[in-house]
């Protein structure tokens, strides 16, 4: 089974969000199931400095304003997967993320830039721009690689079929329809059965309408966005292809996520030997300049901070947190007035609540490992993945029962709890009462240590390993294709 990959981002060179890791992590484990794997990228500054022996094997343009396009085949640094780059220097060799300016403005020409990597997707199926090696499938990861699936339908010569994956729906690369001209589809695709959505372009709908599958990143998402509460205004295209959608969860890159190997931490633990998660905790309270108090019971946040979090309920029930002798450690960076709003926080209560504004990876692992809950009160969450490492670390996730969230989590209800099943804690209602509950039922279990380590365990118990999550992925193409691993 011969794979590609086709995404806009992948850790550890370029990162926006969850999308990374997954990016960063599938195609290796598929490889390790004996899938002929490769991927295909934006030649983004990180991408292209760190790419290994890569070479020539397509040169032309000009191509939707770019003069000169390259191709390149090279091999991934860490998992040494052979790896495709598109290689245009005007749309790509630029700083900022891969979507926006260094100022966080959406780039101009993201339609260009994002046609290009599909177009790319694409022909390399076709087999005209490296006829040494064509895919079976072709596996895109949300919008920005979406156009793969348009340019795909559009082009005869291949024959490979097309998974879209859509990790978050509210991201949509929606353009004006006044550019569909450069684009150099058939003028059948401009319509609302193909890309035209409300008078704009959508590459998002490009993915939904033309791929050959659609799968999400858990299965409770797959079904959510069925719906007008999730659905983003897209939910009557998804319900048009139900029979097509499926959900698989996400899984956890054990290699980079692992209290018991993991260098950014001060001490190492696992689940037989939990004394280092204890320093962990320790060395937070310090370097976050919390109160040194090793019975607080210490609550985390690492995230992007967008509406999508919730975390303005976080906010909303900080004084029934502080009132119940918790702390709150915030990583995050995003939208300024929450980032203002955490800073304000922190200067009320010093020593209470602590928080960095920033993006930090090394320090993301610190936070988790030292924290005893994580909070990820989504108002949507398509799959989740700091809950997940959050289990991993023995750091109970404390979180909405919504898309992955609930897939992954188990509440510790008084069920549970007698069954032993409990993971962490799940609350319903998107407001500041519900968090507060559940806050409540949190410090009450961790008043009784015995309890509340039974169900670290279990929750540092669970494998959310990519291995079985990768199965799922092989098995779909299989289905698609009617070709054996
Ligand atoms: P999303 O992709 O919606 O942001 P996920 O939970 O799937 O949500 O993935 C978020 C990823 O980004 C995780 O790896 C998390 O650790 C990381 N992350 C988010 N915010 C920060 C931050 N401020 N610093 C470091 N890592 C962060
Ligand atoms: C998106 C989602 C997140 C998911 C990630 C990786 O960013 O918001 O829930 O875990 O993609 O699939």
């Amino acid at each position: 089974m011969r794979v590609l990959h086709v995404a806009a981002e992948i850790f550890p060179l370029v990162k926006t969000g969850g999308l990374a890791d997954v990016v960063g992590a599938l195609p290796p484990a598929l490889a390790a199931l004996g899938a002929d794997v490769r991927l295909l990228l934006p030649g983004l500054p990180a991408i292209t400095e760190s790419v290994l022996h890569p070479r020539l094997v397509w040169q032309g343009g000009p191509l939707f304003g770019a003069a000169r396009v390259a191709i390149r085949l090279g091999r991934m640094p860490y998992s040494k997967l052979p790896v495709y780059i598109v290689d245009a220097p005007w749309f790509f060799r630029r700083p900022g993320s891969p979507y926006q300016s260094p100022q966080g403005v959406e780039w101009a020409d993201n339609l260009q830039r994002f046609a290009l990597l599909g177009w790319a997707g694409a022909h390399i199926a076709g087999g005209e721009l490296d006829p040494a090696w064509t895919p079976t499938v072709v596996h895109t990861h949300d919008w920005h690689a979406a156009m793969t699936c348009a340019y795909l339908a559009a082009n005869p010569a291949a024959t490979a079929r097309s998974v879209f994956t859509v990790h978050n729906l509210a991201y949509q690369g929606l353009f004006s329809q006044g550019d569909f001209g450069q684009l150099g589809l058939p003028s059948a695709f401009l319509h609302s059965h193909g890309i035209e959505y409300h008078g704009q372009l959508s590459f998002m709908k490009a993915g939904l309408k033309y791929a050959r599958r659609i799968t999400t990143v858990s299965p409770t998402y797959s079904a959510e966005i069925a719906t007008h509460e999730f659905g983003c205004g897209l939910d009557g295209v998804i319900r048009g292809r139900r029979s097509d959608v499926s959900g698989i969860l996400n899984g956890v890159d054990t290699a980079v996520w692992n209290p018991a190997t993991d260098p950014s931490l001060v001490a190492p633990y696992d689940a037989q030997a939990l004394e280092g998660k204890a320093r962990c905790k320790a060395a937070l309270q310090a370097q976050m300049g919390l109160a040194a108090q090793p019975d607080a019971p210490l609550f985390g946040v690492v995230s992007r901070l967008t509406s999508q979090k919730g975390l303005d309920l976080v906010l909303a029930a900080l004084p029934a947190l502080l009132a119940g002798g918790a702390q709150l450690a915030l990583q995050g960076a995003g939208d300024p007035v929450l980032e203002a709003a955490f800073q304000a926080a922190a200067d009320a209560h010093p020593g209470r609540v602590a928080v960095r504004i920033g993006y930090d990876e090394t320090f993301a692992h610190r936070l988790i490992a030292g924290a005893d809950l994580i909070m990820v009160p989504s108002r949507f969450e398509p799959c989740g993945l700091t809950q997940l490492y959050g289990l991993r670390y023995g750091t109970l996730p404390l979180a909405r029962r919504v898309g992955g969230l609930a897939d992954t989590v188990t509440d510790a209800s008084d069920e549970a709890l007698r069954q032993g099943s409990a993971t962490g804690f799940l609350f319903g209602a998107a407001t500041p009462a519900a968090l507060e509950s559940a806050i409540a039922r949190a410090l009450a279990l961790y008043r009784e240590p015995a309890r509340w380590r039974a169900v670290m365990h279990q929750a540092m118990a669970q494998d959310f390993s990519w291995a079985g999550s990768a199965a799922r992925y092989l098995e779909l193409y299989r289905v698609m294709t009617g070709e054996p691993h």
